[in-house]
């Protein structure tokens, strides 16, 4: 979604502001745009991509500025809708929605204040500077501002003749860089990666003052913050490297062939042991995890995906019963509150505006046993739960998430074994096994991997196909939905994920030749009841694609493929069998020629509803 880069400092800070942006890029955007000062304002933006920005933007030198790629929502993706949005001097770059928006341009409108976009965000501009009138004072004068605004924002100011950058926060990532040179503001960290590893993660409600040599915070209450005490300065161990492609062509790709390394990362935090500790979802977790009835897990996209496979091992493992939600809709649910019940928020970001949003309601509600499953230290959703368990995928940079649903699948495994143990239902022979199961992940994706040249091969015949039909049962019907989503999101086909045996309630009757149907066929106890599902679709002429372990047994027959993952898996083989699923969308969507990273309308983080 919208990115936000902010600089004030005795380097040229133009080509800091490029930079920025096009390590935004991966976060999904339209239009991009500057504002710098010379000391007078200058304003450039343009549709499409940031190079195109940049070779506007060549030759232009500068001290202070902002900068901003926009994914659209209010108003469609244009130059005049482009940020920064001006108002006499004055420049907003803004990521989120202001919801009260139209009341407060009526108001505008009404004192002589004209606007030239669609954008809420222009409503800022003119509301800042309509305060100024009152208050000369930049810092002051968004405080009072902002404090109007009702939604989601993270913002950053500048205005002519001025010293100082203005940036604020609400319900929106915002962070300050601390450099040698200057001060830096950015939504995202890999942004200032360029100049600073010396990090501040703004709170909700804090408005920041930017000088080359000084930052000061306030807080929600109007209190000065003081720093280090009350606002932490981090050391980002983000590498470089890490938000590089390097050998490869599109940051999925990496992303998918990083799996065994993310999931080793991710599972150093077991080492060797042969028991789990509580204490991997951090200090209070004895305690909050003990005595527990119920766990409701909430998320959106790939990691509610992740939850749904989660409930099969909770149940199965834990004899705790286990309901998963998608957030936007638990969040405007009347739901029956349980404050006995473990709350999971799942998140690659940890930035997902509904799934913050489902925290905080059940948190009102006195749900206050929270849990996160992250990929981002210090996202707000971490900071909202009481206890966390950060998963070591590195940044994920590729819309479509690969490397984060199997760590956030080896994360919920994790939790299973250890609610369990905590429920006294595993012997201390099976909870080592279970262990070395997870242990030995790393290598067995790595075999899967080697599938590459037979996917790609299969890819070719799904290219110019309408729709596909994905299908799985017991815990790799999350898996089917899972490559289902894979394949919409990157190549646009149109697919559906559904558990095999409901196939002759409804889809059944949308199968025939032109219909690719992919099955994930484990050798699990389901495996013959599937094996008569898959008849039904062979009999109506249906293309068949199966992925099966080594040892699950089919006869050859007409218009069926099988492709043999290497290892029989048992309860974790959902980790093996997806990474096939997420290959085969790679390709088509090469073959198709589409957009893998950044595929349209979509965004990496959600940080909007
Ligand atoms: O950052 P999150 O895990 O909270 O994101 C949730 C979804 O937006 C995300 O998984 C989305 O569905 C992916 N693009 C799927 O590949």
């Amino acid at each position: 979604m919208c990115g936000i880069v902010a600089a004030t400092a005795s380097r040229n800070i133009v080509p800091v502001l490029i930079e920025g942006l096009t390590r935004l890029e991966y976060r999904g955007y339209d239009s991009a745009g500057i504002a710098v000062l010379n000391p007078t304002l200058t304003r450039l933006r343009s549709v499409g991509r940031v190079a195109e920005l940049a070779a506007q933007a060549e030759g232009q030198v500068a001290h202070h500025g902002i900068a901003h790629t926009r994914w659209a929502t209010h108003g469609v993706p244009s130059e005049r809708n482009a940020h920064p949005h001006v108002s006499a001097g004055l420049a907003v770059v803004h990521n989120g929605i202001i919801e009260n928006y139209a009341e407060l341009k009526q108001e505008l409108l009404a004192a002589g204040y004209v606007f030239t976009s669609d954008t809420d965000t222009e409503v800022i501009a003119h509301l800042i500077q309509e305060t100024l009138k009152s208050d000369g004072d930049l810092f002051a004068a968004v405080r009072r501002a902002t404090a109007r605004l009702i939604g989601a924002y993270a913002i950053a100011v500048l205005r002519e003749w001025d010293e100082s950058l203005v940036v604020a926060r609400h319900g929106a990532p915002l962070l300050l860089g601390l450099g040698e040179d200057g001060n830096y503001a950015a939504s995202d960290a890999s942004a200032l990666l360029q100049v600073t590893r010396r990090m501040i993660y703004l709170e909700d409600g804090d408005i920041a003052e930017l000088r080359r040599d000084a930052i000061r915070i306030v807080g929600a209450g109007g209190t000065a913050m003081r720093i280090p005490e009350d606002r932490a300065v981090h050391e980002s161990t983000l590498s470089a490297d890490d938000v590089e492609l390097g050998e490869y062509t599109h940051y999925m790709q990496k992303e998918i062939f990083e799996q065994p390394q993310a999931l080793a990362a991710t599972l150093e935090l077991i080492g060797g042991a042969q028991a789990v500790s509580p204490n991997l979802f951090g200090v209070a977790a004895p305690e909050m995890l003990s005595g527990l009835r119920s766990v409701l897990i909430l998320a959106c996209g790939t990691s509610f995906h992740a939850g749904l496979v989660a409930r099969y091992w909770i149940e199965q493992l834990a004899g705790v019963p286990c309901s998963v939600e998608i957030a936007s809709e638990y969040r405007y649910r009347a739901s029956v509150a349980n404050p006995e019940q473990l709350v999971v928020a799942i998140s690659q970001s940890g930035e997902t505006a509904d799934t913050l949003a489902s925290i905080k309601h059940a948190k009102a509600q006195g749900m206050g046993r929270t849990l996160a499953i992250c990929n981002v230290p210090e996202s707000a959703i971490v900071r909202e739960c009481a206890l966390r368990f950060l998963t070591r995928a590195g940044p994920e940079i590729g819309v479509a998430s690969t490397k984060a649903f199997t760590t956030q699948l080896a994360a919920l495994f994790l939790l299973a074994v250890t609610l369990a143990r905590q429920a006294g239902r595993l012997s201390a022979e099976q909870e080592a096994g279970h262990l070395a199961a997870l242990r030995h992940l790393p290598v067995a994706v790595q075999k899967v991997l080697a599938l590459e040249p037979a996917i790609k091969a299969w890819a070719g015949r799904f290219a110019d196909k309408q729709h596909a039909l994905f299908l799985g049962r017991g815990h790799h019907y999350p898996i089917a939905l899972e490559g289902a989503l894979k394949l919409k999101e990157i190549s646009y086909i149109h697919a559906e994920g559904y558990p095999a045996g409901e196939l002759k309630h409804g889809p059944l009757a949308l199968v025939d030749k032109n219909m690719p149907v992919i099955s994930i066929a484990p050798n699990d106890a389901l495996l013959e009841k599937l094996k008569s599902n898959l008849k039904e679709v062979a009999a109506r002429g249906g293309e068949l694609y199966v992925f099966a372990d080594a040892d699950s047994v089919f006869d050859e027959e007409a218009g069926l493929h099988v492709l043999r993952l290497p290892e029989h898996y048992g309860l974790l083989s959902p980790v093996l069998h997806v990474v096939p699923l997420q290959l085969l969308s790679y390709h088509v969507a090469l073959v198709k020629g589409t957009d893998v990273d950044k595929p349209r309308n979509l965004a990496k983080s959600v940080t909007v509803e």
